[in-house]
């Protein structure tokens, strides 16, 4: 069976993310979507808030699980006996970063852990989650960013519900 694992913070999740999670699940057999607990950061929804939302979000696509992890992500693949990590490309400044973690990742799996990257449809190359989350907070229009019932959630965590 064809797995591959998902990883990142997904505070929240856009239509961007969700592309790619629809893209690797009609590659894959099995798409895993974990979401990084990383205590060094301080996210606008939590860990489990996030994985109720992929988990709606996702409900349609019976390939796709959701989960969480922590600490090194070659650790958690490891644990799920999983070899191809899934990121998407937005732009040439993703690429950098995210080139640099494969090889990390790479060596730190001395080979087992593979990233394979899916670029991103250009119709999300500018979403991100720290802007939906910048314009929410400004009563903006999110509309085009994420579904309905997540840009309810923003407004609620920003008080406008
Ligand atoms: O959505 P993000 O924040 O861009 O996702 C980044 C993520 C979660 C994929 C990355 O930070 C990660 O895998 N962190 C786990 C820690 C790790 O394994 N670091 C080693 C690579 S340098």
């Amino acid at each position: 069976m064809k797995a591959a694992i998902y990883p990142g913070s997904f505070d929240p999740v856009t239509f961007g993310h969700l592309d790619i999670i629809k893209r690797a699940a009609s590659i894959f057999d099995e798409l895993t979507v974990s979401v990084l607990n990383n205590t060094q950061k301080t996210p606008l929804f939590s860990v489990e808030e996030r994985v109720k939302i992929l988990e709606e979000a996702t409900k349609d696509l019976p390939n796709v699980k959701i989960d969480s992890f922590s600490g090194l992500l070659i650790d958690y693949a490891k644990s799920k006996d999983v070899h191809v990590a899934i990121r998407g490309l937005r732009a040439i400044t993703d690429f950098e970063y995210e080139l640099q973690t494969a090889q990390t990742n790479s060596m730190l799996s001395k080979g087992e852990l593979d990233t394979m990257f899916l670029t991103t449809r250009l119709e999300y190359a500018y979403l991100s989650s720290s802007s939906v989350k910048e314009i929410a907070q400004f009563h903006g229009d999110v509309s085009q960013c994420v579904p309905d019932f997540v840009a309810r959630l923003l407004y609620e965590k920003f008080g406008q519900a």
